[in-house]
Parts: structure tokens; sequence; C-alpha cells
């Protein structure tokens, strides 16, 4: 065989190879597309019921989640709860995804730079948020947050008490900061230092800090300070951002106060 021939059935054979590959890797694509979408549904409604205090291993995920919580649409300007379903797609509580609600140009809006702490650029005009129920009554509201970090946007869950002050719970379901640094969002021993510390005074003033290092135990603030992740300031700052964002007037404030009120009048 010249070498010429020889080339020429080598790059075919390399170009075989490649092709066989090509249709495997997509056809393997599209097959576990759905598998993917369906875990990270799972996997949402496990944060959920995490930040709830309602998760524990082997239960159903979605027995549980349908048995305890109640979804509600938040009107984000007003703190007004829509009971109505909404007929666009995107809002479907089903398959409701902030990151794309937010994104969207009919259903999300920008948040000013000026008072955009969190480094979000945008939040849902519409917000989905979880009632953990006891009975008729609400026992926790669990609130969707998310905040920039060091490389990434943390997208989580901050569960608050009936009393809308003191921390039930927090985790987070995505972020792309470092395992072992940053990625230390997802320790459960540093979420579990969230519990029962106060997040919002009587008045509901953002109160919550995350701050840099160890909390003082003897300060008379520690009751509302968290401890910082080591080697990871820019994270933690992050964290702390997030929570003065959406506890406060230009993130869950309103719905906070409608709903205490409301409370009130029942
Ligand atoms: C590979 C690498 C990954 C890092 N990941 C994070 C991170 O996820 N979050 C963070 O705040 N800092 C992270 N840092 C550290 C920051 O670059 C920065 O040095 C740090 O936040 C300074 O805070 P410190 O005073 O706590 O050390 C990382 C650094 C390196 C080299």
């Amino acid at each position: 065989m010249s070498a010429s021939a020889e080339i020429k059935k080598t790059v075919m054979v390399a170009l075989g190879v490649c092709l066989v590959c090509s249709v495997l890797v997509s056809v393997a694509a599209v097959g576990l597309s759905e598998i993917q979408e369906f875990n990270k549904k799972q996997d949402k409604l496990k944060n959920i019921l995490i930040a709830g205090g309602l998760y524990e291993e082997g239960i159903s995920i979605e027995d549980v989640y349908n048995e305890n919580i109640k979804a509600i649409y938040v009107d984000m300007e007003t703190g007004e709860i829509i009971e109505e379903k909404f007929d666009a797609e995107i809002l479907s509580k089903d398959t409701y995804n902030v990151k794309d609600v937010a994104a969207d140009p009919n259903y999300g809006m920008p948040i000013p730079s000026e008072i955009d702490i969190a480094q979000v650029r945008r939040m849902p005009k519409y917000m989905l948020v979880y009632e953990v129920m006891s009975g008729e009554d609400v026992d926790k509201i669990i609130l969707p947050v998310y905040g920039y970090g060091l490389w990434s946007t943390m997208y989580g869950f901050i569960a608050l008490g009936n009393d809308l002050q003191t921390v039930k719970g927090i985790t987070f379901y995505e972020h792309g900061e470092t395992p072992g640094l940053g990625g230390e969002i997802d320790n459960p021993n540093w979420q579990g230092i969230w519990e029962g510390k106060k997040a919002l005074d009587e008045n509901l003033n953002v109160v919550l800090e995350v701050i840099k290092g160890q909390v003082d135990q003897t300060s008379s603030k520690a009751n509302s300070q968290i401890d910082g992740l080591s080697g990871s300031t820019i994270t933690t700052r992050g964290l702390d951002a997030m929570v003065e964002f959406w506890l406060g007037e230009n993130g869950y404030g309103p719905f906070l106060n409608k709903f205490r009120k409301d409370g009130e009048n029942v």
C-alpha cells in the first residue's frame, strides 16, 4: 500500500471512530436529559424539606412534600400572596425555577444596581414561597434566596419560624463555590449553626450577619451572628449580603410585613 493510501485509511478510521463516538454521546445526552431533569427536581424538593426540617433518609420526598408543604406565589413588589394559578408555563408550581423566572422578560424584573447588594441583577416578579403547614396553621415559611459568592450565584432556601424572626434552616441546591472552601455552605454542621438564630428583630428589620471568623459567644449579638467560612471571606460576604437583601425591604420585607398583619387579623 502506498504512503498516501495508508494516510487516507488512517484518516477514514479516525473519522469513523469520531462519528460513532459522537452519535453515542448524543444518544446518551438526549436519553439521560430526562433523568437529569427528574433528579434535579427531586434534589430541589429534598432541599426544601431539609430547610423545613422535614427530611429524613429513606422517606418518599414527594409524599412528605405533598403532605406538609403548600406553595404560594408572592408578588415581590407588593408582598401580596396570589392565590390563583398563572397560565404561563414558566410559573407552573411543578417546574418553577427561580433562575429562569428571574431571566424571563415578562415574569422577571431587574434589580437597580444601587440596591443589588447580593449581586443577582434580576428577580422574579412572582416568587414561589413554601409554607410548612401544621394542620391549618403555617408552622414555617421557606423562602428561596440567592446571592453571588466568589465564583458563582448560590441558590438556596432559608426557613423562618412563624414568628418570622427565627431561622429554622438553610440549604443550597446549586452553586459553584470551591469544595472545602466556599463549598462548605453545603456542610450540614455549618448549616446547623443557623437554626435558632434571630434573623429579624420584632419590627422585622434584618439583624442576622454572617461574619468573618467565629462568633464570640459572649457577645450580645451572638444570637444573630453566623460563623463565616474559613479561607472563604468572599463567599462569606456574599452570604451576608444575600441575607440582608432577601430578608430586607427590597426582598421579602413587604411580604413578611403583610404576612404578619394578616396573621394578626385572623
Ligand atoms: C483555588 C482557590 C479557590 C478558592 N475558592 C474560594 C471560595 O470558594 N470562596 C472564597 O471566599 N474564597 C476562595 N478562595 C480564596 C479567595 O481567593 C481569597 O483569597 C479569600 O476569599 C480571602 O479570604 P480569607 O481572608 O478568608 O483567606 C479560593 C482561593 C483559591 C486559590
